[in-house]
């Protein structure tokens, strides 16, 4: 018999399309394992500042498809100090809480993870971040329909850049990774992807352009992610123009449209099955770890692994690029 009678939820760092999606499905589970649940607003500020409101089945009605979060979400500095986190554990401690699902990305897993060393009350994680970048999940919620976000807009770009024979480079999310630059890449036909995981891609992207323009190409999608070596878009941009003068060069970055939207049906459901399995793991008496999805089973992956160990670029997706853009 589980020892949890009440839980929390609460939503941390950048917001992801399908989150809400999570949140009814970690309240719809608790409540049917007879569980009362609180649902904790901006984060771990709200944690340390008591920001509590109780959530029953209606309260999360009628938000699946939605972006956003209806907990809101906030980078918090304060749960990073031990004095923040001591003000957290206190307020779970007085409103009778005794486990919490934690919905974000790495941020969010260290900051659960140093409480959990500290703190006998287990918090267990849901990868939600657009950037599909933790260790022990194929999938974090959010990245799919940022891709089909990406992939719409650059379709349209590429009208445009065919009817002017312009160059564009589009720089897309990814503050450390390329995850959605390389599949987002793929799915629009890109020229060239460019992302943080591969170094020194400025001469070949040079001699490639050269390629095209010897076989008369006149358009070309250059797709960058922000964390780039060379800087993201804008200055890889200029340094191609100095070798390329009579081409017309355009720059967009698609910014913070990648975070919002009603959720893709794939990031409905894997936030369904995720925030159901949280549920299941703190009942099970689980702890400091990540519930994530492997070849399409529901795996329980430490946070300890989940923030430490790095999830590598798919070298079959680098090789598939490559090959499509001849
Ligand atoms: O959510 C992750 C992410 O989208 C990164 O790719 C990006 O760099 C970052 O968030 C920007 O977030 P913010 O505007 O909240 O600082």
């Amino acid at each position: 018999m589980t020892r949890i009678k009440k839980i929390g939820v609460l939503t941390s760092g950048g917001d992801a399309p399908g989150m809400n999606a999570a949140i009814r499905a970690v309240t719809r589970t608790a409540i049917y394992n007879e569980l009362e649940v609180i649902g904790i607003r901006h984060g771990y500020k709200g944690l340390i500042e008591e920001n509590f409101k109780q959530l029953k089945s209606h309260s999360v009605s009628d938000i699946i498809q939605r972006g956003g979060t209806i907990l809101k979400t906030a980078r918090c500095h304060e749960f990073k100090t031990s004095q923040g986190r001591k003000q957290a554990y206190e307020n779970l401690k007085k409103n009778n809480i005794d486990g919490v699902v934690v919905i974000g990305g790495d941020g969010t897993f260290t900051g659960a993870r140093i409480f959990n060393e500290e703190y006998d009350i287990p918090f267990v994680g849901v990868p939600g971040t657009i950037d599909n970048d933790i260790y022990g999940t194929d999938y974090t919620i959010g990245y799919d329909t940022a891709l089909n976000t990406v992939a719409e807009a650059v379709d349209k770009i590429r009208d445009t850049a065919s009817a002017h024979n312009r160059l564009f480079f589009i720089e897309v999310m990814g503050k450390e990774s390329g995850f959605i630059a390389l599949r987002s890449g793929i799915a629009c036909g890109a020229e060239a992807i460019l992302i943080p995981e591969i170094k020194n891609q400025l001469a070949s992207l040079k001699s490639q352009l050269e390629d095209g323009f010897k076989r008369k190409k006149s358009s070309n999608i250059i797709i960058v992610a922000e964390g780039e070596e060379e800087g993201g878009a804008f200055q890889i941009a200029d340094k191609v123009k100095k070798d390329f003068k009579d081409y017309s060069v355009r720059v967009t970055v698609l910014g913070h449209i990648q975070r919002g939207g009603s959720p893709t049906s794939f990031d409905r459901v894997s936030a369904s099955r995720l925030g159901y399995a949280a549920v299941e793991a703190l009942c099970d008496d689980q702890k400091s770890s990540m519930v994530g999805i492997q070849h399409d089973k529901i795996a329980l992956v430490p946070f300890r692994k989940a923030v430490k160990l790095h999830k590598e670029i798919s070298k079959e997706m680098l090789e598939i690029a490559n090959i499509l853009s001849i």
